[in-house]
């Protein structure tokens, strides 16, 4: 099958994504002619050897932690200061494999070095890419919350090579296919009915024209954020047991409920939330155990898309639509009711 190519379009920082089988092959024909040194960031467990398709440039490879802590500004002064020993210039080109973590942090690296080398993103897992690599967001976290240093940086391309994910675990993929279920509530397509290329490459089309249409979320992009309002607060509370895509899909089943209690849909537009994420997508909309409504309120009250109290993205007759000020009484008794399901 051929590949395909979607563009994101931003003017003279527009680039490829390109989705198929087999690409990591021509990686080397995504460069930059003039990055001679690639600096490849990855993490140990990733089973993708990039370095042969590098030609004859000079390739050195940096491990970032395997879990959520090792997304943080002393990983990125390690690599930057590892930067420095590689010889890094500014024609020179940080190349990230891996899954969100790693995207999100070699791309914060890669806009900080030199005050911004060219990045290229390999994500090897489905969330990575329908979502983390594609739109320029990069960032670490703070003990205080998720992605709360970072910077957009648009990568000069995106490889989606889709033999990666023939290893991807079954937790890996479920976590994407959170992901994929939000852009169902954007567009409605029936997006499992397309063949696997297809399906990566409508999600990312779909990102593509959002981010292309309000790169720094001033205002639409911020319904890419639809579910994650709980989901953010659930990967927190339970200290990131929950994975963040697993924590979507809970967050989109709640987002429903919250909309339809403020009577922005009906009810056959929750059953549909539920046919599809639960049914269709084949994930669990549970709230794990154990898990404190007030405290969830608490956090998704701090979340830093909040504008003005619990701000949510919603459900309604024009669509997904960021909704500022719901009521912390609303939102904690919906989410009660939610638990007992
Ligand atoms: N993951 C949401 C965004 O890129 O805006």
């Amino acid at each position: 099958m051929m590949a395909r190519i979607v563009t994101v379009d931003l003017g003279e920082r527009s680039y490829e994504v390109h989705i198929g089988h087999g690409l990591i092959e021509s990686l080397d024909a995504v460069i930059p002619a003039a990055a001679s040194r690639v600096a490849v960031v990855t993490q140990e467990a990733i089973p993708v050897d990039v370095v042969g398709a590098l030609g004859d440039r000079s390739v050195a490879r940096f491990m970032i932690g395997p879990d959520e802590q090792a997304k943080s500004l002393s990983t990125v002064e390690e690599l930057c200061r590892g930067f420095v020993e590689f010889g890094i210039t500014r024609r020179d080109l940080v190349l990230a494999v891996g899954g969100g973590m790693v995207t999100d942090v070699a791309g914060f690296a890669a806009a900080c070095f030199h005050r911004g080398v060219d990045v290229v993103h390999v994500p090897t897992t489905l969330l990575g890419m329908v979502d983390a690599a594609i739109g320029g967001k990069t960032g670490v976290n703070l003990a205080e919350g998720k992605n709360l240093v970072g910077a957009f940086w648009q990568p000069r391309a995106v490889v989606c090579d889709l033999d990666v994910l023939e290893s991807l675990p079954e937790r890996e993929r479920r976590c994407g296919l959170g992901e994929m279920a939000k852009y169902h509530f954007m567009t409605g397509q029936d997006l499992l009915a397309l063949p696997m290329v297809d399906r990566i490459a409508e999600c990312v089309q779909i990102k593509a024209e959002i981010v292309a249409a309000d790169e720094r979320e001033g205002g639409r992009r911020a319904v890419l954020n639809y579910g994650h309002t709980l989901a953010h607060a659930l990967e927190i509370e339970t200290d990131h047991r929950l994975a963040h895509g697993e924590a979507v899909a809970i967050g989109l089943l709640f987002a429903a409920e919250l909309a339809a209690e403020l009577g922005r849909i009906g009810p056959e537009r929750v059953d549909e939330h539920h046919r599809v994420v639960i049914d269709e997508y084949g994930l669990s909309g549970d709230l794990p155990t154990g898990v404190d409504p007030i405290t969830l309120v608490e956090l998704m009250a701090r979340d830093k898309k909040a504008l003005s109290g619990l701000t949510f993205v919603l459900d309604g007759n024009d669509g997904l639509e960021v909704v500022p000020g719901v009521e912390r009484g609303v939102v904690t008794s919906v989410l009660e009711r939610f638990g007992r399901r």
